[in-house]
């Protein structure tokens, strides 16, 4: 693993040691060793099955590993967890909420719950149903609510004893693209709040939109770990420039980049705003940012007419898919 993984500028919140869970044949979290760090958003990506929704539990103590360690909040889940679930918020993958109670109702219950002092409880309600802006439907019953303000609730839930450490489970599975938003939105109001955040999600667009760092796991194992740009780096494939050239030159470019090293496929990119003032656009495979004054020199010595080059970074979607064939 790369020195990727760490990042000692803020406190160690959670670290695992080859943690192992395995379900009678199946090994639903293979030998994971990850270090998330204070004021993370921790994206934790796999397809289904991948050993997300066993990690938040080994994580919180709520099953015991087979094998290796964890430790949050430098504390051991199988021994601890009572001390570990009082400093973390859990939001499961389907939040049951009562339909019969209003937002008000249920957040007092869960106060009452997580032992939030009676004295504290109404300011910390009405300040969550503020942040969720839910204040004004927070006499409505539940039953009477969308889907995103029910999930909107349910995070509101999660965070009613103020977590140091939240855990997100598919916080948008489900969601329309609205509701999806909405979430987004509060998500990324927790990450400028400082807070520690493990968000385990197949939403690609959210993974590469709100976290500061990523896990890729399949069947249990961790295939990749670090940021947006540090996993595109291992995506050499992935990696391409698009350039413009006169529309004159079409064919005659596409020719001459073809045979540019370290090209590996050049072709005419046809729905890319072609046409526009006399522009073409061709789409070299196989190269990098640090290519591009090769590609440069290239045409020039071509005369080729040359009017934009753009290295295109591998989005979290090429890198995700390339891992998971590796
Ligand atoms: N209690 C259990 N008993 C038996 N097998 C289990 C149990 N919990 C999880 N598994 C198995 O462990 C593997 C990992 O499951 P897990 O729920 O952690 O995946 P996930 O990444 O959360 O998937 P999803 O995206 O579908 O929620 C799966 O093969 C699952 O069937
Ligand atoms: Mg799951």
């Amino acid at each position: 693993m790369d020195d990727s993984n760490e990042r000692p500028s803020s406190p160690t919140v959670i670290a695992t040691e080859r943690l192992t869970r395995i379900f009678g044949q199946t090994v639903a979290v293979n030998e994971l060793s990850i270090s998330i760090h204070a004021g993370e958003v921790f994206g934790f990506l796999g397809h289904n099955g991948a050993g997300k929704t066993t990690t938040v539990r080994l994580l919180n103590g709520v099953i015991a590993p087979t094998a290796g360690s964890a430790r949050v909040f430098g504390l051991d889940p199988t021994t601890h967890g009572h001390r570990i679930r009082a400093r973390t918020g859990v939001l499961t993958e389907t939040p049951a909420l009562d339909p019969r109670l209003t937002a008000r109702q249920t957040l007092h219950y869960f106060a009452e719950i997580y032992g939030v002092p009676k004295s504290e409880r109404r300011r910390r309600i009405e300040e969550l149903l503020e942040f969720f802006e839910l204040s004004s439907r927070g006499d409505h019953k539940v039953g009477s609510f969308s889907k995103g303000m029910r999930q909107r609730l349910a995070l509101a839930r999660t965070l009613i004893h103020d977590p140091e450490l939240i855990f997100l489970d598919e916080p948008t599975s489900g969601l329309d693209p609205a509701a999806t938003r909405e979430v987004h939105q509060m998500i990324e109001r927790l990450k400028q709040r400082g807070r520690t955040v493990f968000l385990c999600t197949h939403n690609l667009i959210e993974a590469e939109r709100l976290c500061n760092r990523i896990a890729v796991m399949a069947q249990g194992r961790l295939l990749a770990i670090g940021d947006i740009h540090q996993l595109s780096s291992r995506l050499d494939r992935g990696h391409r420039v698009s350039v413009e050239v006169d529309a004159a030159d079409l064919s005659r470019a596409v020719q001459l980049f073809a045979r540019t090293p370290p090209v590996v496929h050049a072709e005419a990119a046809p729905n890319r705003l072609a046409g526009r003032n006399g522009g073409a656009f061709i789409m070299l495979y196989g190269v990098s940012r640090r290519d591009v004054p090769r590609i440069i020199e290239a045409a020039l010595h071509d005369g080729l007419r040359l009017y934009r080059v753009q290295p295109e970074e591998p989005s979290l979607e090429d890198v995700y898919f390339a891992l998971q064939e590796l």
